[in-house]
């Protein structure tokens, strides 16, 4: 069902773009899938900036405090403060990400054409986002909008190949103010690929270890986050970080480009981003779940000899 005048269906949230990819690379040439907003969500969007609608406000996600990081902070914008057909059609587009499937086959899109519709609201969007996809799955842990800062990463700025590991499974990161002078480049790699020069630096059973548990394929927790990427704050002797970063793809997305990954299938990471007054706009996250990977996600943890 679908009450919103602005929308009359539900399509899904981001189509492939016409036209050939404008993304600036960094090594690599990009290829596709290039994906932008279905043309039917625009005027939605347009409303939603018209409006003008609060900068998010953020929130800690006490559900999800963990001994290494505490409470991350989320951001939230309430969809009730919106006028009412905006929040419906918002809502709706919570709806269509949360049934319609929008990461391609190989996990991996980039973004064009995302900031266009919203300016600089765009990171209230994906907040308002955020909300809609968790009311449309009536359950709090699958969408999560957590500010990107510098605490994060090496102590570099840089940040190595990684899988954020978050409960939603998929990751949309939308380039709102991007770094100058080339910093902040993003690395992606295909866990697969991963896995090879894991397997190379540290063996193959770490490595089949490691892949199980970026597949999600058996329960996570933060410790595994740590056993797997932990060596971010430790010398790296192992040579795997130098390996994937020089053969990761590099790209240096501009101002409302951006990339959608199935988080268990592509490594994602970025150059050195040196803090300035832009680092907290620079970049926009929305990770979610969908009915299809909430489903998966319950009965990994449901399983009896999960809990024990
Ligand atoms: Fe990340």
């Amino acid at each position: 069902m679908n009450h919103s005048p602005l929308v009359a269906r539900r399509p899904a949230l981001v189509v492939p773009a016409a036209g050939t990819p404008a993304l600036t690379t960094v090594g690599t040439r990009l290829g596709r899938p290039l994906m932008t907003w279905h043309p039917a969500w625009v005027p939605v969007l347009e409303a939603f900036a018209a409006a003008d609608p609060p900068q998010p406000r953020w929130e800690s996600l006490e559900w999800y405090r963990n001994e290494s990081f505490g409470a991350p902070p989320d951001e939230t914008v309430d969809l009730d403060a919106l006028p009412a057909d905006v929040a419906a059609a918002v809502r709706a587009m919570g709806a269509s990400l949360w049934q319609v499937r929008v990461v391609p086959d190989g996990g991996l899109a980039h973004l064009t054409g995302m900031t266009q519709p919203v300016g600089r609201h765009i990171s209230a969007l994906l907040a308002a986002l955020k909300g809609a996809v968790v009311e449309a799955s009536a359950h709090h842990t699958t969408g999560m909008k957590a500010p990107i800062g510098m605490g994060s990463g090496s102590e570099d700025g840089s940040f190595p190949l990684h899988a954020d590991i978050f409960p939603g499974r998929y990751l949309l990161n939308v380039f709102h103010q991007p770094a100058p002078d080339q910093q902040g480049a993003s690395l992606l790699m295909s866990v697969a690929e991963w896995g090879e020069l894991a397997a190379v630096a540290f063996g193959p059973e770490w490595a089949a270890r490691s892949l199980r548990l970026v597949r999600r394929e058996v329960p996570w927790d933060m410790e595994a986050y740590e056993e797997v990427f932990g060596y971010h704050d430790r010398p790296d002797d192992s040579g795997l970080i130098a390996a994937s970063d020089a053969a990761a793809t590099r790209i240096l997305y501009g101002p409302g480009e951006g990339y959608l990954v199935d988080d268990a299938e592509w490594l994602h990471g970025r150059t050195v981003v040196r803090k300035s007054e832009h680092t907290y706009d620079r970049v926009h996250r929305l990770t979610f779940d969908t009915a299809g990977s909430f489903a998966q996600r319950m009965a990994l943890e449901d399983r009896p000899e999960n809990t024990a």
